[in-house]
C-alpha cells in the first residue's frame, strides 16, 4: 500500500535519538523534560480513592464539573478572570492535545500561523497536518526574546494565529508587559487568534508574574490558553490538561474534541478536582524550583559551561563555545556516549537547525541527580 504522508517532513526526531542513547549508555538524563522525584501522596491516594469509590466510567465529553469548578476558581484567584466553568474550561488529554485541538478548530488550509522558534516539537506538525502554513519567526539569541519588528513584517491577510509559549521551552524566556502591548498592537482590530501555551504558567522565577492570556479581556476573548497537570503536579505520564477559551471558542473547540478523545480519565479528574484547592501545591513551585535552578547554576561553575539566563519552565541553556566547536547535535550524541551525560541539542527545536552551540538542559530532578551530572560535565 502506498501512503501520501501528511508530514513528509517529519522524521526521528533527537529527542528519540536522546532517550534511546540516554538508556543505551546508563546516562544521567537531562535532556528529558520530566521531573525524577516522586508525585504528591496525597494526590496520588486521592486517584485511587475516587477508583475505589468507582468513579472508573466515561466522564462528561468537557470534564468532571467539580474540576472545572476549581479550574474557574483558580483563574480568578491567580489572574482576577472570571471564565465560565461550564462554557469555557475543556478538560483535554494533556496540554499538546489542546494546543493541537485549538489548532485543528481555527485553521483551513492556506491559513498561517506565526511560530516562534526555538520552538516545542508539536507545533508545527499540529499545523501542517491541518493543511495550514508555518510562518516562523526566530527569538534572538542570548536572551529569545521576541522581535515584534519581524512578527508585523511576518504578519499577513492570512494570518490565522499567534502561537505563543510562555514560559518558553526550552529557552525559559518569558513574556514581559511590554510583550502584550506589542502583541495587543498587532492583533487589536484583526481576526488573528492565540494560542497560548501556559503549560509552565507555574514554574517563573525571580518574582516575575506570569503575564497569561487570561489577565487581559481583549486578548482572552481571542485566546485559546493551554495548560498541563502533568507539569504542575509531577505526573507528567498522566498526560491531562485542560483549555480556557471563550464560550463560543470553546463550542467549536469542543466539537473536534468529543470525535477525537471525547473525553479523560475520570479518577483523576475526580482527584484534582479536591487536589486544586490546596493552593500551597502550585503557589510553592516556582520557589521549589528556583532553587533547583540555582543550585544546579553553582554546581555548574565549577564545568567550562557557561549557563544562560532561564526565568521559567524547568529548562536552562548552556553555551560550549569556550570548549569546541562541534554542532550542537553532535556534541549531544558525544556527550551521551563518551561522558554519559544526555542533553538536549537547541538546533532541534530550528526547522533550519540553527546552531548557536547551545545545549538545553532540564533541571527539574533530584539534587542527586543534578550534582551527578555536574561531576561528568566538569571532566569535559
Ligand atoms: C512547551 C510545552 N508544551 C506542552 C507540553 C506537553 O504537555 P502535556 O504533557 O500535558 O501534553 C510540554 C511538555 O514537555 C512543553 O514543554
Amino acid at each position: 500500500m502506498i501512503i501520501q504522508s501528511k508530514l513528509p517532513g517529519v522524521g526521528t526526531t533527537i529527542f528519540t535519538v536522546m532517550s534511546a542513547l540516554a538508556t543505551e549508555y546508563g546516562a544521567v538524563n537531562l535532556g528529558q523534560g520530566f521531573p525524577d522525584f516522586p508525585m504528591d501522596e496525597q494526590l496520588a491516594e486521592l486517584v485511587n480513592k475516587a477508583m475505589k469509590d468507582g468513579f472508573n466510567q466515561y466522564a462528561p465529553m468537557p470534564g468532571w464539573m467539580p474540576l472545572r469548578e476549581a479550574i474557574a476558581e483558580k483563574v480568578q484567584f491567580l489572574y482576577n478572570s472570571k471564565v465560565s466553568a461550564d462554557a469555557e474550561i475543556t478538560i483535554t488529554p494533556g496540554g499538546t492535545y489542546a494546543i493541537y485541538t485549538a489548532l485543528t478548530t481555527i485553521l483551513q488550509p492556506g491559513d498561517e500561523v506565526i511560530v516562534f522558534e526555538p520552538a516545542y516539537d508539536s507545533y508545527i506538525p499540529n499545523i501542517e497536518v491541518n493543511g495550514a502554513k508555518v510562518v516562523l519567526v526566530k527569538l534572538e539569541y542570548p536572551e529569545y526574546k521576541i522581535n515584534w519588528a519581524q512578527v508585523r513584517k511576518r504578519v499577513s491577510k492570512k494570518t490565522k494565529a499567534i502561537l505563543l509559549n510562555t514560559p518558553n521551552n526550552p529557552a525559559g524566556s518569558v513574556l514581559h508587559e511590554n510583550d502584550i502591548n506589542e502583541l495587543r498592537s498587532i492583533v487589536t482590530g484583526t481576526n488573528i487568534f492565540i494560542v497560548s501555551d501556559e503549560v509552565y504558567e507555574h514554574i517563573i522565577f525571580d518574582n516575575l508574574p506570569h503575564l497569561s492570556m487570561l489577565r487581559y479581556p481583549d486578548l482572552k476573548e481571542r485566546s485559546f490558553t493551554c495548560f498541563s497537570f502533568g507539569k504542575v503536579y509531577h505526573c507528567t505520564g498522566w498526560k491531562l490538561g485542560y483549555c480556557i477559551a471563550p464560550a463560543n471558542l470553546t463550542k467549536e473547540f469542543r466539537k473536534v474534541h468529543q470525535f477525537n478523545a471525547f473525553s479523560c480519565h475520570t479518577p483523576m479528574q475526580v482527584a484534582l478536582a479536591e487536589f486544586l484547592r490546596v493552593r500551597e501545591s502550585y503557589t510553592s513551585l516556582s520557589g521549589f524550583l528556583q532553587q533547583k535552578r540555582d543550585y544546579f547554576i553553582s554546581l555548574m561553575q565549577k564545568t567550562r559551561f557557561e549557563l544562560l539566563n532561564s526565568s521559567g519552565s524547568y529548562f536552562i541553556g548552556a553555551t560550549y563555545k569556550n570548549i569546541s566547536d562541534e554542532d550542537d547535535r553532535s556534541l549531544a550524541i558525544r556527550l551521551t556516549r563518551e561522558f554519559g551525560i544526555a542533553t538536549i541539542p537547541f538546533s532541534a527545536f530550528y526547522q533550519d537547525g540553527k546552531d548557536d552551540k547551545v545545549l538545553r538542559f532540564c533541571f527539574g530532578k533530584k539534587a542527586s541527580t543534578l550534582e551527578a551530572a555536574a561531576e561528568k560535565l566538569s571532566r569535559i
